[in-house]
C-alpha cells in the first residue's frame, strides 16, 4: 500500500495537469485561457525593460527525444563547473574570519540574489494585522489538539483596489505545559473536487501532523496563494501588485518565492505574540515550489530556526549552473518567472548561466549556521535534480565551517536512503516520488537534535 501511495504522489502533477484539463469546466478553462494572456502580457512587457526579444527554449521534461529534451547524462550536466567563490569578497579579498562573513560577504550575497535572481523586498511593507477567526478543541491521530484559524489582513489603505488576506492554522497539543516548537508549511491548494491521494490503510504512517505532534510539537500551515497568486496575470494584485499600486513590476522588483518568504515571515510575527509558541523553535518547510519558497525564507529570515527544504530543484537548492532537469530557461519562461526577478530572464539569453553573479550554493549559505535540511526522492524526481541540489549542499559548507558548524562532510554523492544527517546542513534522497512525505520522520529525528531544550 505504502508503495502504491508513494506511486501515486509521484504523478501528481501530471495527475494534477490531466484532472484540469480533463475536467474542467468551459467556464475554468475561459479564466485559464485569460490568465495566459494576461501572464503573456505582463512577461512582453518586462522582455521589453530588459531589451530582450527571445530567449534560449526550456529543457522539455516530457519528450525524450525532442530536440531540447531535459538532460540526465551526468557526463554533460557540468558546463560551467566553477561556481562563485562564498567565501571571496567582491574586492577580491579572502573571507577568513565570521565577522568578515557575517558584516560584509554575506551582504553583498543578498544584493546579488536581490538584484539579479529573486528581487528585492521593499522596504516599506504594510503591516499586518492578525485575526483569530476560530479556535477548536479537537483531535488528531490521538492527541487532543487546539487549532486556531487566522487570517493577516494586510493593511491596504494605499491602494485599497488589492486586497491581501493570508490564511494561516495553526495546531498546537492541548495538554502543552510549556510554548512548543512549530513546524510551518508552506502548502498546495488543490483545485475543488480534488482530494490528493491518501494511504488510508490500517497500518497507514502518521501524516506529518501526526508525526510532529507525537514529539509534543505544532504545526502550522500556511496558504502561500493568499499571499501572491501563483502566476504572471496576478503580478498586479497580491502583496507585489498592492505595494506596486497595481502596476506592473520593475526588472529588479521581488518575484512570488520573495513574497511568499515575506508572508511566512509575518506569520512568525505572529507566533511571537502567541504564548503556546515557542517562536525560537519555528521550523519551516515546503515542497517543489514551495521547496524553493522555504529555502528562501529560511536565507532572509534569521528567525527561521530550521528548514525542511523538499524538492525545490532548479530556482531552489539546484545550481543554477547545472545542466540536468530543469534549467534557468525553463524558470525565465513566462510559466514561471513571476517566482523570480525580471532581471534573472536575462541569463537564459543574451547572457548565460555562467554570468549570475551568484549560484545556489550561496542561497544555503545564507540560512548558516542554522541547519538546513536538502532533500529530494529519487523516483520520477529527475527534474528536481537530487545531484544538483547535493552540489549545492557541498558547496555550501565552507561557510558553515567558518561559522563553526559542520559541513556534510562529504563530497561523494550518497546512495538513495542514505541521509547525511551529522551536521546543520544536511542531505537525504528517499525512496519514493515527487514529495517530502518518506523524508518526513528523517527530518523529525533531525530537528529533535535543535528542539530539544
Ligand atoms: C514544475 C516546475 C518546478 C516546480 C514544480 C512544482 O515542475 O517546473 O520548478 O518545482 O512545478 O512546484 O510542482
Amino acid at each position: 500500500m505504502k508503495k502504491a501511495l508513494v506511486f501515486v504522489v509521484i504523478g501528481l502533477m501530471p495527475t494534477l495537469d490531466g484532472y484540469t484539463q480533463s475536467r474542467m469546466s468551459p467556464a475554468d478553462s475561459l479564466r485559464r485561457d485569460s490568465i495566459n494572456k494576461v501572464t503573456q502580457q505582463d512577461y512582453n512587457q518586462m522582455l521589453k525593460q530588459l531589451n530582450i526579444t527571445s530567449i534560449r527554449p526550456g529543457a522539455n521534461g516530457n519528450n525524450p527525444s525532442a530536440p531540447n529534451a531535459a538532460n540526465y547524462d551526468e557526463a554533460k550536466a557540468n558546463p560551467y563547473p566553477v561556481l562563485p567563490d562564498a567565501l571571496t569578497l567582491k574586492n577580491g579579498a579572502k573571507v577568513t574570519d565570521a565577522k568578515t562573513w557575517l558584516n560584509l560577504r554575506r551582504a553583498e550575497i543578498v544584493e546579488d540574489f536581490d538584484r539579479e535572481v529573486y528581487g528585492r523586498t521593499p522596504r516599506n511593507l504594510p503591516t499586518v494585522k492578525w485575526e483569530v477567526v476560530s479556535t477548536a478543541n479537537e483531535t488528531n491521530g490521538a492527541i487532543p489538539v487546539i487549532t486556531k484559524k487566522l487570517v493577516g489582513h494586510v493593511d491596504n489603505t494605499s491602494y485599497p483596489q488589492v486586497k491581501v488576506d493570508i490564511q494561516l492554522t495553526l495546531t498546537t497539543p492541548a495538554n502543552a505545559i510549556s510554548a512548543v516548537p512549530v513546524m510551518m508549511e508552506l502548502a498546495f491548494v488543490f483545485p475543488p473536487g480534488f482530494n490528493p491521494p491518501r494511504d488510508t490503510s490500517r497500518n497507514a504512517p502518521p501524516s506529518w501532523q501526526q508525526q510532529v505532534l507525537q514529539k509534543g510539537w505544532g504545526y502550522a500551515v500556511i496558504i502561500p496563494t493568499s499571499i501572491q497568486t501563483d502566476n504572471g496575470a496576478g503580478l498586479r494584485s497580491g502583496i507585489i501588485g498592492l505595494l506596486n499600486k497595481g502596476l506592473g513590476r520593475k526588472a529588479d522588483d521581488w518575484g512570488a518565492l520573495k513574497a511568499w518568504a515575506w508572508g511566512a515571515s509575518k506569520a512568525l510575527d505572529y507566533f511571537e505574540t502567541d504564548k503556546a509558541v515557542d517562536a525560537k523553535r519555528v521550523g519551516i518547510e515546503g515542497h517543489s515550489r514551495y521547496g524553493k519558497a522555504a529555502l528562501v525564507a529560511m536565507a532572509y529570515d534569521a528567525r527561521f530556526a530550521i528548514g525542511f527544504i523538499s524538492s525545490s530543484g532548479a530556482a531552489g537548492a539546484k545550481l543554477h549552473r547545472r545542466n540536468a532537469g530543469e534549467i534557468v530557461e525553463n524558470i525565465a519562461s513566462s510559466g514561471e518567472y513571476h517566482w523570480m526577478a525580471g532581471n534573472y530572464i536575462k541569463y537564459a539569453g543574451p547572457l548565460t548561466w555562467n554570468d549570475l553573479p551568484v549560484d545556489s550554493h550561496e542561497l544555503i549559505a545564507l540560512c548558516a549556521p542554522r541547519p538546513v535540511f536538502i532533500s529530494a526522492g529519487n523516483k520520477g524526481d529527475g527534474w528536481v535534480d537530487a545531484r544538483g541540489m547535493f552540489m549545492a549542499a557541498v558547496a555550501a559548507g565552507p561557510v558553515y565551517k567558518l561559522l563553526r558548524k559542520k559541513d556534510l562532510g562529504t563530497t561523494e554523492f550518497p546512495a538513495v536512503e542514505t541521509g547525511l544527517m551529522e551536521g546543520e546542513i544536511s542531505y537525504r534522497q528517499h525512496n519514493g516520488g515527487h514529495t517530502p512525505a518518506p523524508n518526513w520522520p528523517v527530518f523529525i529525528q533531525y530537528a529533535e537534535r535543535y528542539f530539544k531544550k
